[in-house]
């Protein structure tokens, strides 16, 4: 069982998206965004269906999953690999862990299950930009300036 050490809670929490990856009846991949993680303790995280009927079909059907989070900024994430349990809105499960998706405010309404995910391996990702010298620094402030210059106006909004 691969624990989640402290940075990968951390660019969890920070970032909330993950690019979740099943497989589908006919081995196709299908991947999706979802930007409700919550990490629930040292090997699980979970995120909320919303709108996902590919993702969570593929879960039903007994696809295991594979989860990436990206800082856009240090070019750095972590992919981790893992079994998922859907906990249907009604159910004891979704109601001892919806109250961790209050942030999301009204959206918790059209929350129609929980996705929980035991972590069974976990690896970072880190971009090649790294084997040329470049800091994480320098990045950061590189991809800053890039995103505040495609907002209107050249500022952040
Ligand atoms: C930035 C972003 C965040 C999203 N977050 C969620 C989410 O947390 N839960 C969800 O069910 N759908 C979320 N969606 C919507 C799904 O990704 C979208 O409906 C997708 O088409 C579902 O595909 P699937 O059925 O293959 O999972 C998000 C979409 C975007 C672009």
């Amino acid at each position: 069982m691969a624990a989640l050490t402290d940075d990968m809670k951390r660019i969890i929490d920070e970032q909330r998206l993950g690019f979740v990856a099943t497989t589908s009846a006919d081995g196709t991949p299908n991947l999706s965004p979802k930007a409700t993680f919550v990490v629930l303790d040292d090997d699980t995280l979970a995120f909320a269906e919303i709108r996902s009927p590919n993702t969570l079909r593929n879960i039903a059907n007994g696809s295991k999953v594979e989860i990436n989070f990206v800082d856009a900024f240090v070019r750095k994430g972590y992919r981790f690999k893992g079994s998922a349990e859907i906990l249907e809105r009604g159910s004891a499960g979704f109601d001892d862990l919806i109250g961790l998706f209050a942030g999301s405010g009204d959206l918790v309404k059209a929350m129609g299950a929980i996705v929980r995910i035991r972590i069974e391996a976990a690896s970072a990702l880190i971009s090649p930009a790294y084997d040329r010298g470049q800091t994480e620094d320098e990045l950061r402030r590189a991809w800053t300036e890039r995103f505040r210059n495609q907002q209107p106006g050249g500022e952040f909004v």
